[in-house]
C-alpha cells in the first residue's frame, strides 16, 4: 500500500506531484462525533498526568491506564486501538493512526507556541491529527474562539480527546467540534456541512510520516486554512521504516506551489525534529 516512488530519471516536468500517490487504501468516511457521546468508562477510574508549559497546566489521560480499561471492557471501543496493541505497534496504517499516545513533537510545538507567545485569542483553530488533543486544548485555554479536533479514529476522539477536554476546560466543549475519518473525506464533509469554515491556525504534530497521505494532508491545508492563516507543523526529520519526513514534505509542498514554508525550529539533541510554518504564497 505504500506507493512512494521517486524515480531518479524524472525530469523537472515530471515533478508536479513528485510521484507521490494518494493512498486510497486509507479511506474511512468522515463522521462528526458529538461531545455528549456516551463514554462507557468513568473518568475517576483512569489515571491522569499533568503537563506544565510555562504556567499552563494540562491534565491528560495516561494511555496505559486507558488501555487497561479498554482491554478489560472490549465492547467499549471499535477495537482499532486494541488491534494495534495486540501487534505491539504504535501505528497500523489505515486502521489505527497512532492517536492514543502523545507523540514527541507535540511537546516541541507546545514549547514553541508558548515561547513565541502565539496568540490564540478569538482565533479559529484546527488541531489536525489531534490524538490526545493537547495542542487544541492549549489553544482553548488561551482563549481560542473555537477549536475543531480531527483524528482518523473515532475511538481516539471518544475515549481520549473529548475526556481530556473535559478534564481541562469542560466549559469549552460547546466551542469544539470533533471529526473522525480520513483527511480526504474530512475535507468533503466540511465543505458540504460547514462551507464557511476557515482556520486562523492549523496545528499538526507527527502527521507527515506516510508520504502516501501527503496529497490529502495538503488538500486539508489548502481548503481549510484562512487566507492569512498559519499552519504550524511539527515532525521528525525522518521517519525510519515508514518513509516520510520533513524534507520530503517540503519538496512535496514546493511542487504544489500553494504554500511557502519556513523552518522555525530544529532540535539540537536526540532524534532530529523540526517545526515548519506554512502560509499561502
Ligand atoms: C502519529 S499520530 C500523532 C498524534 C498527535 N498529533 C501527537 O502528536 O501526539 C498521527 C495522527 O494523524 C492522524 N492521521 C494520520 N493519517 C491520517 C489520515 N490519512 N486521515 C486522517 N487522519 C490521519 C491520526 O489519526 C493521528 O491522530
Amino acid at each position: 500500500m505504500f506507493k512512494f516512488n521517486f524515480n531518479s530519471d524524472d525530469n523537472d516536468d515530471n515533478r508536479d506531484d513528485l510521484k507521490i500517490k494518494d493512498d486510497s487504501a486509507c479511506f474511512v468516511e468522515c463522521q462528526e462525533i458529538q461531545s455528549s457521546t456516551n463514554r462507557h468508562y468513568d473518568l475517576k477510574n483512569v489515571r491522569t498526568k499533568l503537563l506544565n508549559i510555562n504556567n499552563t497546566n494540562i491534565k491528560y489521560i495516561c494511555n496505559e491506564s486507558l488501555l487497561d480499561i479498554l482491554k478489560t471492557n472490549q465492547h467499549l471501543s471499535e477495537d482499532s486501538i486494541l488491534k494495534a496493541e495486540e501487534k505491539h505497534s504504535d501505528l497500523l496504517p489505515a486502521v489505527y493512526e497512532g492517536g492514543l499516545k502523545i507523540w514527541e513533537c507535540t511537546y516541541d510545538l507546545l514549547d514553541y507556541i508558548s515561547e513565541n507567545q502565539v496568540d490564540f485569542k478569538d482565533k479559529l483553530v484546527l488541531d489536525l491529527g489531534c490524538g490526545a488533543g493537547i495542542l487544541g486544548i492549549h489553544s482553548l485555554l488561551h482563549q481560542a474562539q473555537c477549536c475543531w479536533f480531527q483524528d482518523y479514529n473515532k475511538d481516539v476522539l471518544e475515549n481520549i480527546t473529548i475526556p481530556n477536554i473535559e478534564l481541562n476546560c469542560k466549559e469549552s466543549l460547546d466551542r469544539c467540534r470533533f471529526f473522525s475519518g480520513d483527511w480526504h473525506s474530512f475535507v468533503e464533509y466540511s465543505e458540504k456541512n460547514y462551507p464557511e469554515a476557515k482556520f486562523d491556525y492549523i496545528l499538526t504534530s507527527e502527521t507527515i510520516y506516510n508520504t502516501g497521505y501527503y496529497m490529502k494532508l495538503h488538500l486539508v491545508f489548502e481548503k481549510l486554512l484562512a487566507k492569512n492563516g498559519v499552519i504550524l507543523l511539527a515532525a521528525k526529520s525522518f521517519y525510519f521504516g515508514v518513509g516520510g519526513g520533513v524534507h520530503l514534505f517540503q519538496d512535496f509542498v514546493d511542487s504544489k506551489k500553494v504554500f511557502k514554508h519556513t523552518n522555525c525550529w530544529q532540535s539540537t539533541e536526540g532524534v532530529k525534529r523540526e517545526i515548519l510554518k506554512l502560509e499561502f504564497m
